[in-house]
């Protein structure tokens, strides 16, 4: 099947591009537009590392196909923070050692982006069940709820 032309926004950059049908966000994020920062782990939809907001809801980017997203906006962990100048959530997750290898942490925070965005999270468990598809395999979770309720406990 021949290649299909999208436009879509990521991190409040518009793109227009060529992409094979088959191409799946993850690796258009990754290897057309160099977005690094979101992982790629089980590649089947389990592990969560992946995860990207896309018109605000968050999404397995290695479920769908770059060529879904014609139109749409993406926000993937790039949009946060940059080094010396991380987000509120980034610094929790730093000050509460809330990463030890990262890899699942572009995934985590994403999540917890859009849970922090729609969910009042007035309990550890509302964090915990909303944390509940993405995989680490380092911390025990505890240290990531205990970011993601700072950052919950300083928003007003
Ligand atoms: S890489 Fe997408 S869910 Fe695991
Ligand atoms: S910090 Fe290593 S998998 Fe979560």
């Amino acid at each position: 099947m021949s290649a299909c032309t999208i436009r879509i926004t990521v991190n409040g950059t518009a793109y227009e591009r060529s992409v094979e049908p088959r191409l799946l966000l993850s690796d258009f994020l990754r290897g057309t537009l160099g977005l690094t920062g979101t992982h790629v782990g089980c590649e089947h939809g389990v592990c969560g590392a992946c995860t990207v907001l896309v018109d605000g809801d968050s999404v397995r980017a290695c479920l769908l196909f770059a060529v879904q997203l014609d139109g749409c906006t993406v926000e993937t962990v790039e949009s946060l923070g940059l080094p010396g100048k991380l987000n509120p959530l980034q610094e929790a997750f730093r000050e509460h050692h809330a990463l030890q290898c990262g890899f699942c942490t572009p995934g985590m925070l994403m999540t917890a982006i859009d849970l922090l965005r729609k969910y009042p999270l007035a309990s550890d468990d509302d964090i915990r069940a909303g944390l509940s598809g993405n995989l680490c395999r380092c911390t025990g979770y505890e240290h990531i709820v205990a970011a993601i309720r700072a950052v919950v406990k300083e928003t007003p």
